[in-house]
């Protein structure tokens, strides 16, 4: 039986995404589309699909009337509209983007290929709230969960790489005019051999100081990097840092006193649409190296074992190399001077697949599988 799904917030860069990724994968061969819409409703749905007019996003009777919504629109429509709906009894599933629900009780946060038990347990105990998870924490466990599911890890540090698509799509844009912007600034200078490299920088310095459209960044990101993502909290982690251990843990299903730390910084770098974390594991226990790259490359069917050398490296482990894929490449694997229980690692994740859109389409399908089951 096709079960009618109502789809919110498909036209953002997420949603657009998402809706590549189930036309790709056939996802809507399995549903009824039901397309909603914050600003035009009544309007057409999208032309590929066979779904009737746009249905109106803050209608709580339209939205009731469906056993299942996916919602890329955002935290503010989340917080206004998930409540008035519970409130009207509705009890269909809520499969959601964004990060609003995602520590209360009643969710799960969906990243199956690492915790379909959990997942599949919620379902089982009538769990109805499934959200994606923050997106270096979904790329991070989709690459090194084997580590954690072997209970081999005592802490971990994570330092990331972030992109500008983590902000949205205007700050892709923006990112990308300031690299426009800084190399009109000293295109004459460039094209000229004999110029000299110090006033060059010096132009560009000037111009990143004071000439560069920032609106959304605040500050500029080309050629430049920003150590503070999201808000600041009262313990003066930034809200990102946050999310990395109690998220980590949540997926995993740990809680009280197997809570394993994990805590890093948060770094906005200029990549466009892959987030990048250079990783610091300390073990509970010395084991081979071999075994340790041998149970990192068996976390997921996506993680990619790199070896530890340059060229392979330099590559194959880059958002240059990773965007636009599923691939969880990771590497840089050896033990630090610090001991040998000791281990770095990096890895890079599309922000937009498994940091976003693909746990999400993945979860629409384990309803569907266990609806019709
Ligand atoms: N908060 C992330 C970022 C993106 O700013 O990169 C969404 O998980």
């Amino acid at each position: 039986m096709k079960l009618d799904v109502g789809i919110i917030g498909y036209r953002g860069m997420v949603g657009s995404v998402l809706m590549q990724r189930m036309r790709d994968e056939g996802d809507f061969d399995r549903i009824n589309p039901v397309f909603f819409s914050t600003s035009n409703p009544g309007g057409d749905a999208p032309s590929w699909s066979n779904a009737g007019p746009l249905e109106d996003a803050k209608s709580i009777d339209a939205l009731s009337k469906l056993p299942v919504i996916l919602t890329c629109q955002g935290g503010d429509y989340t917080k206004e509209i998930y409540p008035m709906l519970r409130n009207n009894g509705w009890n269909g599933y809520w499969i959601d983007a964004a990060s609003a629900l995602r520590m209360d009780d009643s969710s799960v946060i969906v990243l199956d290929p690492v915790n379909r038990d959990v997942i599949d347990k919620a379902l089982h105990n009538g769990g109805k709230l499934f959200t994606g998870g923050n997106c270096t924490v979904s790329c991070m466990l989709m690459g090194l969960a084997g580590l954690f599911k072997e209970g081999l890890v005592e802490w971990m540090t994570s330092m990331t790489y972030q992109a500008a698509s983590g902000g949205g799509a205007k700050h892709m844009r923006e990112l990308l005019t300031q690299f426009g912007d800084l190399n009109s600034e000293v295109k004459n200078l460039l094209d000229d051999p004999a110029s000299a490299i110090l006033e060059i920088d010096k132009q560009v310095l000037t111009k990143q100081r004071g000439g560069l459209d920032t609106t959304q960044f605040a500050v500029p990101l080309a050629g430049n990097l920003i150590p503070y993502i999201d808000t600041q909290l009262e313990n003066c982690q930034s809200r990102e840092e946050w999310k990395a251990q109690v998220e980590t843990n949540k997926i995993l299903g740990r809680s009280g006193d197997a809570i394993i730390p994990i805590d890093g910084l948060c770094v906005r770098i200029g990549a466009m649409r892959s987030h990048s974390q250079a990783l610091t594991f300390k073990l509970n226990k010395d084991i081979p190296i071999e075994d340790i790259e041998s149970i990192i490359s068996n976390s997921t069917e996506w993680s990619k074992f790199i070896p530890n050398n340059k060229e392979e490296t330099i590559q194959k482990l880059t958002p240059v190399a990773v965007s636009g894929t599923l691939d969880i490449p990771v590497g840089r694997i050896r033990k630090l001077n610090m001991g040998p229980t000791y281990i770095s690692a990096f890895t890079v994740g599309d922000q937009l697949l498994w940091g976003a859109a693909e746990p999400l389409r993945r979860m629409l399908n384990i309803i569907l599988d266990f609806k019709n089951s």
